[in-house]
């Protein structure tokens, strides 16, 4: 497909079948896009360990559940006030979606982790150096692993709340423990469509010149 469309279709897909049967070479596919993504200094801080044994699985599963129920009950104590009816349904929604991810994750067809060996800081007889949060160049991977597998059909959903028990997480893959995992991203065939999800115009994010200038963007259609 265009990769613009692509782009613009790429949504989380959190309701995952394995029919037909996710291959060995589709992930691949996608691993291979993902290591192409730009990184600081060309370093490829990165590493990844694809879960295709249901009895691991089961057990990552269960460590997300609790992960999840944890974080729901601390979010939605910072739950903002409801302003509308849409932002209140948009907020169940993700509620609901984030639950049902974690409740059916032992089903999903697999299940990568994106983990880096190097550390967070980078140091010299000075001390910390500053270059920036090292995810920087971990999560253009994961984003080219998510376009890649847009494009041939497959459904993910870029997740973070693994970190919640990493340790757990870390004895069940046999992860090094000074390794940090920076991402689960489930792997299936999408039950739902894929389609543009809701976002706040560009043009309402975007300023010229001077912070806060906005202009219209031209129609795209003509
Ligand atoms: C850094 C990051 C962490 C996320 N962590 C989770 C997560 O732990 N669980 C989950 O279900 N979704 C997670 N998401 C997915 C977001 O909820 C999702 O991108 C957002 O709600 C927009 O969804 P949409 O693209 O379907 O509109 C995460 C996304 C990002 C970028």
């Amino acid at each position: 497909m265009e990769l613009y469309d692509a782009i613009m279709t790429t949504r989380s897909m959190r309701r995952l079948t394995n029919d037909p049967p996710v291959t060995d070479v589709e992930i691949e596919h996608c691993l291979r896009a993902a290591v192409q993504a730009p990184n600081g200094g060309n370093v490829q801080p990165w590493q990844f360990v694809v879960l295709t044994d249901p009895d691991q699985r089961q057990r990552v599963a269960e460590v997300l559940q609790r992960a999840t129920t944890r974080y729901m009950d601390a979010i939605e104590a910072m739950r903002p006030p409801s302003d509308n009816a849409a932002s209140e349904r948009s907020w169940e929604r993700g509620a609901r979606l984030t639950r049902h991810l974690a409740d059916h994750l032992a089903a999903t067809p697999m299940v990568l982790f994106v983990l880096t060996p190097y550390p967070n800081i980078l140091t010299d007889d000075e001390g910390p150096i500053e270059i920036g949060r090292l995810e920087a160049s971990i999560f253009p991977a994961v984003q080219n692993f998510l376009l890649a597998a847009r494009d041939i059909g497959l459904g993910t959903t870029l997740t973070t709340l693994v970190k919640v028990y990493e340790d757990e997480i870390k004895a069940i893959c046999g992860i090094k423990a000074h390794h940090d995992v920076v991402a689960l991203v489930p792997v299936g065939r999408p039950v739902g469509n894929f389609g543009t999800p809701p976002r706040r115009p560009a043009e309402t994010v975007t300023s010229w010149n001077t912070y806060g200038e906005r202009r219209p963007f031209a129609d795209p259609t003509t």
